[in-house]
């Protein structure tokens, strides 16, 4: 334990969203943090409070360039790689950007961190590797085919972190996040993700604009589950968890209209006005899953997994910042 605290660990994407916020808990684990990052979707904002402290350390660098992949692995023990241009929307108006970073970069920072000899490879992967598969809940052994570029680059990743785990003995850890959500998420630009959109909406007193009838539905995971999934994967010892993908979601569904309403509610008491906002419906998106729900069940019985804020909790945690930053 006292070895495992002192590890050297590479964060990619680490002043992203979830990886500014993995960042802060393998800091505080006393870790020695290497923050990789291009700035392509994220400011250097998110970590500028752990820039000052010993243990932490912004490497700039692009996950694209191999050379990049190879300084920032140096010495490192773990790699959590979280760098790639999210959103279906993105990679379906621009199939080449996401495959260059979520398939090529993917593939550069494995290889760095075969041949640097790294312990362990914990990547990010996505729900949306279920694709067209009906069946509810989602496990981790039945996914469907892709919907989106997007999907087939997290799809790729998985087989490529497989197959080095089978082939080079390298230990990977797949994590497939279920629509993650908390502080620090992004509620600008044409691909920001569902919940900062609509509180930003709610904010200007705008209705939100929902794809659909609103009653399709998401297993909404608070930063801090899947930060928990990330650290438990990080610092696993298990042989069993090798070459495996998991599950990282809270484990309840709940439809957009019904979103909807929890950040109404929430946002309402702090701005009476915002209770009286409606919803705007418009056309469907493309790539889009209709219903989604984990099962968590592998998670919790391999990695230790057990998620802690529901969406209430969460959205009663995320909301006072949004006020804060962009009220
Ligand atoms: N947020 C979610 O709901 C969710 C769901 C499923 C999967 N994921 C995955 O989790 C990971 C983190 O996502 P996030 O929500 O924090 O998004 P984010 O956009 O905030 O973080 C991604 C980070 O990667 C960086 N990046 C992009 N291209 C890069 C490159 N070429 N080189 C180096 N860095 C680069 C960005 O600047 C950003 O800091 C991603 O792999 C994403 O696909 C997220």
């Amino acid at each position: 334990m006292e070895q495992q605290s002192h590890m050297t660990i590479l964060v990619t994407g680490g002043s992203g969203f979830i990886g500014s916020h993995v960042c802060d808990a393998l800091v505080a684990r006393g870790a020695v943090v290497r923050c990789m990052d291009n700035l392509a979707t994220s400011k250097r904002s998110n970590i500028q409070h752990l820039e000052h402290l010993p243990n932490f350390k912004f490497v700039p660098g692009d996950i694209r360039s191999e050379a990049d992949c190879k300084v920032a692995v140096e010495g490192a023990n773990v790699v959590v790689h979280l760098a790639a241009l999210g959103s279906v929307p993105r990679s379906i108006a621009d199939p080449l950007a996401s495959h260059a970073t979520n398939l090529t970069g993917f593939l550069n920072m494995l290889e760095s961190a075969r041949q640097a000899g790294v312990h362990q490879f914990v990547y990010a992967s996505s729900s949306s590797v279920y694709g067209d598969s009906k069946a509810l809940p989602k496990r981790e052994q039945n996914i469907g085919l892709p919907l989106s570029p997007y999907a087939v680059t997290k799809a790729g990743d998985e087989t490529y972190a497989t197959l080095y785990s089978r082939l080079h003995g390298l230990s990977t850890i797949g994590l497939r996040f279920f629509n993650v959500f908390g502080e620090r998420q992004d509620p600008e630009g044409p691909y920001a993700a569902a919940i900062p959109k609509f509180i930003s909406s709610f904010l200007g007193h705008k209705p939100p604009q929902i794809h659909g009838d609103g009653l399709q539905s998401r297993d909404f995971t608070y930063v801090a589950n899947a930060v928990q999934a990330v650290v438990l994967a990080a610092y696993s010892n298990d042989p069993n968890c090798h070459g495996e993908v998991f599950n990282v979601a809270f484990g309840a569904r709940t439809s957009l209209l019904e979103l909807v309403g929890a950040l109404r509610n929430e946002l309402a008491i702090i701005d009476p006005a915002i209770g009286e906002v409606g919803v705007e419906h418009v056309a469907e998106r493309s790539g889009d899953i209709r219903d989604s729900l984990a099962d968590i069940s592998k998670a919790k019985a391999l990695l230790g997994y057990a998620p802690e804020v529901d969406l209430k909790a969460g959205l009663a945690k995320a909301v006072p910042w949004y006020v804060k930053n962009w009220g």
